[in-house]
């Protein structure tokens, strides 16, 4: 079977919500199939994992602050939208979600979204408390965002659902990441 994770350019935006640690084995595993991956964080993710471990884990510096490119020369968020085969959102927080739908571009990681181009997927993987995952306003947004992708024949975006189960917040719902495996499963659809 041809691995098609193998030599793969995989642009990680981590977002955040507590399941960020859950991307640690997510990258080892996305490793071993052979894909390059680089790091993007907002400042709310680097308060549930620090920067450095995602560091060390891809080889890669992480990216977080739109304004800090060390090559002045460099735009920083063209250059890592166009490096990337596919944009993996995990874990995708409710405001960043409602954010992209809505077109804002406040972030390093929203703006490189922004810039991806049409022919590079975008896989989003929402994980967040019950209600805000039943949230008619991200519900909506959700479905704005994949009638784009419908409509236009943009690879952007795809969902993977998060699963039922317990809850960090203490309730039992919907609103889990889903596993490792089931995105990995879902990236190799997609590139294949
Ligand atoms: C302990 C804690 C856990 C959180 N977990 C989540 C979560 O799983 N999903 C989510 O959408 N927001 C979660 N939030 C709220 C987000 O961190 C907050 O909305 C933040 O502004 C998101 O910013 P970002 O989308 O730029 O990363 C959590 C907040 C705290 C304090």
């Amino acid at each position: 079977m041809i691995n098609v994770l193998k030599d793969k350019k995989i642009l990680i935006g981590i977002t955040g919500g507590i399941a960020a640690y859950r991307i640690c084995s997510m990258i080892n595993k996305l490793k071993k199939g052979g894909s390059i991956i680089k790091v993007i964080m907002t400042d709310a993710a680097t308060k549930f994992v620090s920067p450095m471990t995602f560091q060390s884990l891809t080889n890669h510096p992480v990216h977080i602050n739109t304004f800090d490119s060390n090559n002045k020369s460099d735009i920083e968020h063209i250059n890592l939208a166009d490096w990337c085969d596919l944009f993996l959102l995990a874990p995708a927080t409710y405001n960043t979600i409602n954010k992209i739908a809505n077109g804002i571009a406040d972030n390093l990681l929203t703006t490189v979204i922004a810039a991806i181009p049409s022919q590079t997927p975008v896989l989003i993987a929402p994980a967040m408390n019950c209600h805000m995952w039943e949230n008619l306003i991200i519900k909506e947004n959700i479905k704005r965002l994949e009638k784009i992708r419908i409509n236009s024949k943009l690879k952007k975006y795809y969902f993977v659902a998060p699963r039922r189960g317990q809850l960090a917040c203490g309730y039992e719902g919907e609103g889990v990441l889903e596993t490792s495996d089931i995105i990995i499963k879902e990236i190799t659809k997609i590139l294949h």
